[in-house]
């Protein structure tokens, strides 16, 4: 069965053909981040406006790097949410026409929970494993009992993970996109110069919870009005230290949540998994399956929506065409 997946609900216009839930035929990934640098963030309004003006040359290389014809796509899966509602709905309305004009049915997809299903497209993975999700837009820790149906156990309780590394990368001028600039840096820092505090939520309800906007304001604030060590700073070095606090708050959380549930397989995913920092802690586990998404999975594409729509499909879910976008994130 062949499954098109769409995504368009952030700055990744991508349109995937994926065959029987696990096979990439072709995975199209049209970025517009060089068109955003120049705001050091993505423009709602300028993401839509791409979107609309690269949806069918996108959709026609995935056809082509496929080998199929658009006659051979059985489902048209799609991002439904959450995410830039503009963006999202771009991609949604191209989907609809898409099943509408070949008869063929719909499914909408929630953009988290595929996040989660991209390790699937590489991987065998047994349930229930620790799901740790870390993106631009979300920071979760559940536990995923089915491709359908995640406990969370902790989340952010203000800016997700992703947010954090862009927000102090445009900050200190590191560069654009943020995450990657502070991958890069970091390399050449010295991550134990600045030590910066865990927000302690690590009690009762909010165990599993982290707060990256606690984390950034006081990358931001200690370093430019109490630091001991004499300026100029290094940003490699304000790199370094911010990605190993950033990295840390996760860690500790899964070590709680891996202790307290006794599930010893864990399976990441989102933007935030390409970190270096954050691959190499997650390989060091002791005694612990983890498994991660290559790099091209990990960041916004359309074979997670394609593959997560095949689950959805094959399980008897499929969508109207009256269907809408949100921007939220499903109750
Ligand atoms: O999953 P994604 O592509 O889009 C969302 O669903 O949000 O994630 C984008 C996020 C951005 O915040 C970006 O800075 C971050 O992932 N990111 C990274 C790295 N590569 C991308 N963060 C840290 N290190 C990286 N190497
Ligand atoms: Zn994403």
């Amino acid at each position: 069965m062949l499954v098109l997946g769409i995504e368009t609900s952030c700055d990744e216009c991508s349109i995937a053909v994926v065959e029987d839930g696990k096979t990439i035929r072709s995975n199209i990934v049209a970025t517009q981040i060089d068109l955003h640098r120049e705001f050091d963030g993505v423009v709602p309004e300028i993401a839509s406006r791409l979107h609309t003006e690269w949806i069918s040359s996108v959709f026609r290389r995935s056809l082509e790097e496929a080998g199929i014809a658009k006659e051979d796509i059985d489902v048209v899966a799609v991002t439904s949410r959450p995410g830039l509602i503009g963006s999202l709905l771009v991609g949604l309305s191209f989907a609809k026409g898409l099943a509408f004009a070949l008869g063929k049915p719909l499914v909408t997809v929630d953009h988290i929970r595929a996040h989660l299903y991209a390790p699937h497209l590489e991987h065998s993975i047994d349930y229930p494993y620790l799901g740790l999700l870390v993106s631009g837009g979300h920071t979760v820790i559940g536990i995923v009992r089915e491709y359908d149906s995640v406990e969370v156990l902790g989340t952010t309780i203000d800016d997700a993970c992703g947010e954090a590394f862009d927000k102090v990368a445009k900050h200190y001028k590191m560069g654009y996109p943020g995450g990657v600039a502070i991958d890069k840096l970091a390399k050449q820092g010295d991550d134990s110069l600045f030590s910066f505090p865990d927000p302690s939520l690590h009690k009762g309800d909010h165990r599993y919870d982290v707060s990256y906007s606690g984390l950034k304001t006081a990358v931001i604030n200690q370093i430019t009005q109490f630091s001991s060590t004499p300026p100029p700073y290094r940003n490699e070095d304000i790199a370094a230290s911010f990605q190993k606090a950033a990295v840390g708050m996760l860690m500790k959380r899964l070590r709680y949540a891996i202790d307290d549930t006794g599930i010893r397989r864990v399976v990441a995913g989102g933007g935030v998994v390409a970190n270096s920092r954050l691959r190499r802690e997650l390989s060091e586990l002791e005694d612990v399956e983890v498994i991660v998404p290559s790099m091209r999975l990990c960041t916004d594409n359309g074979a997670m929506i394609a593959g997560l729509g095949y689950m959805m499909f094959v399980n008897g879910i499929t969508s109207s065409l009256a269907e809408n976008a949100s921007s939220r994130v499903a109750a």
